[in-house]
């Protein structure tokens, strides 16, 4: 990457507030702490952590158990060398929330609002290099309002907006999630958004991502739903499955036009760090894709599978897709009819959302840099955009 880096690593200081109460807890137990390890993580950005604080860290990891341990190798995976997507996006956290699809989505969507609109509020305040100016905020607001308005509904919760324009209503969705929040909730949102720089726009990234993923998670129960409803003679259940994961798939892409409105300086400057950490290895998406289909031998020798080795080899030992669950069922004319319009349905969704990202990433990137996950980048999607969802629908 060409990027200048504009940082230089942060001195250590054995003295810091965060390093003492890390080191007293390793000590001494009793509530670890977290805010001032986060708040710190979030003055430095993960890249420039000082080496002190990740001493501490990694002396108190030993005595850590459960999410607490998960944390600790989230926040020490640049030293550890496990730095990818999935710790980028704190993926082993948001784990217990993603059987959740429209609460997880909720609850990070709201906060994706919350930090637009604290930021407007105090520009000075966590990652303060390029604040956006107040159009752009109101533009975020309005497209995160687009996909949490259907899942509050589902939820059932009772929104007041007491005044009108959309920086009301983003407040009153985030008063109404945090009135929600259980204390495990709280500390999972505070944990997962861990940006390697201190630039703003990176929490919006980070957030969408997360939401998408969440999405991927709840596509892949989708299909699977499908395929056992074609295997076990219910063609209704799968058609109904098919569909859901299309409207679902739908729902979010407002958050395309989100992440579209980050700067491309902004981006560039945080891209420096997340070398390593792609997309690519997402192993719900890969799931949702051999789960509609069994990838062809090509596409699962290539370096879309060698990212996910767990996914690669739950296809060799017989991943049911829907594709060939439709072609063993024996269904009658109008039920094989109403499949075929569901899976045409869900390819074509999963297809808008190729082309979007294709887009997006030539913007950002340019037609000839390479992705973080070492691919061609825009070629590489480019060529991923074509490959078919379903074999032709018969
Ligand atoms: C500025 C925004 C983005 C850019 C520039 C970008 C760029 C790329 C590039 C170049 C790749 C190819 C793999 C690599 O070498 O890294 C990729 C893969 C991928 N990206 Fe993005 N991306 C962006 C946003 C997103 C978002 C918001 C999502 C949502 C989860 C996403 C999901 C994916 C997935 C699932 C893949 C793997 C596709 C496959 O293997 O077929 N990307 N991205």
């Amino acid at each position: 990457m060409s990027a200048t880096i504009t940082r230089e690593p942060q001195p250590d200081s054995g003295t810091s507030p965060e390093i003492v109460a890390v080191r007293a807890w390793t000590a001494r137990g009793g509530e670890f702490p977290h805010a001032a390890v986060l708040t710190a993580y979030r003055r430095w950005g993960k890249a420039l952590v000082p080496g002190g604080l990740l001493d501490a860290l990694a002396d108190a990891r030993p005595r850590a158990t459960g999410g607490l341990l998960a944390l600790l190798d989230v926040l020490l995976d640049k030293r550890d060398g496990t730095y990818d997507y999935r710790t980028y996006l704190a993926l082993p956290l948001l784990a217990p929330h993603l059987g959740d699809r429209d609460l997880l989505t909720a609850l990070l969507v709201a906060d994706l609002m919350r930090f637009e609109l604290d930021a407007a509020a105090d520009p000075a305040g966590p990652l303060p290099v390029l604040p956006p100016d107040d159009a752009l905020v109101e533009k975020r607001l309005r497209h995160g309002l687009r996909v949490i308005r259907p899942v509050l509904n589902r939820l059932g919760w009772v929104v007041p907006v007491v005044a009108p324009g959309v920086r009301a209503e983003a407040r009153a969705v985030w008063a109404a999630a945090d009135s929600h929040l259980t204390g495990d909730q709280r500390l999972m949102l505070r944990c997962t958004v861990l940006p390697v720089d201190v630039v703003h726009d990176e929490h919006l990234f980070i957030r969408v991502l997360q939401t998408f993923e969440t999405a991927f998670a709840a596509l892949a129960r989708d299909l699977e739903r499908a395929s056992t409803g074609l295997t076990g003679g219910s063609a209704g259940d799968a058609e109904d499955a098919l569909r859901h994961g299309a409207a679902l798939l739908r729902e979010v892409s407002p958050l395309w036009s989100a992440v579209a409105t980050m700067r491309v300086e902004a981006f560039r400057r945080f891209r420096q760090w997340t070398e390593g950490a792609s997309a690519i290895q997402s192993r719900h998406y890969k799931l949702m894709e051999s789960l509609a289909r069994r990838p062809d031998a090509a596409r699962l020798g290539s370096a879309a599978y060698d990212h996910v080795p767990e996914v690669r080899e739950l296809v060799a030992t017989g991943l049911p897709s829907v594709d060939e669950a439709y072609r063993a069922a024996s269904l009658p004319r109008e039920a094989r009819v109403a499949v075929a319009a569901a899976m045409a349905d869900f390819a074509a969704s999963v297809d808008v959302w190729r082309r979007t990202h294709h887009r997006l990433a030539v913007r950002m990137l340019g037609a000839e840099t390479g992705g973080t996950g070492y691919t061609g980048g825009a070629s590489y999607l480019a060529a991923a955009r074509e490959i078919p969802v379903f074999r032709t629908v018969p």
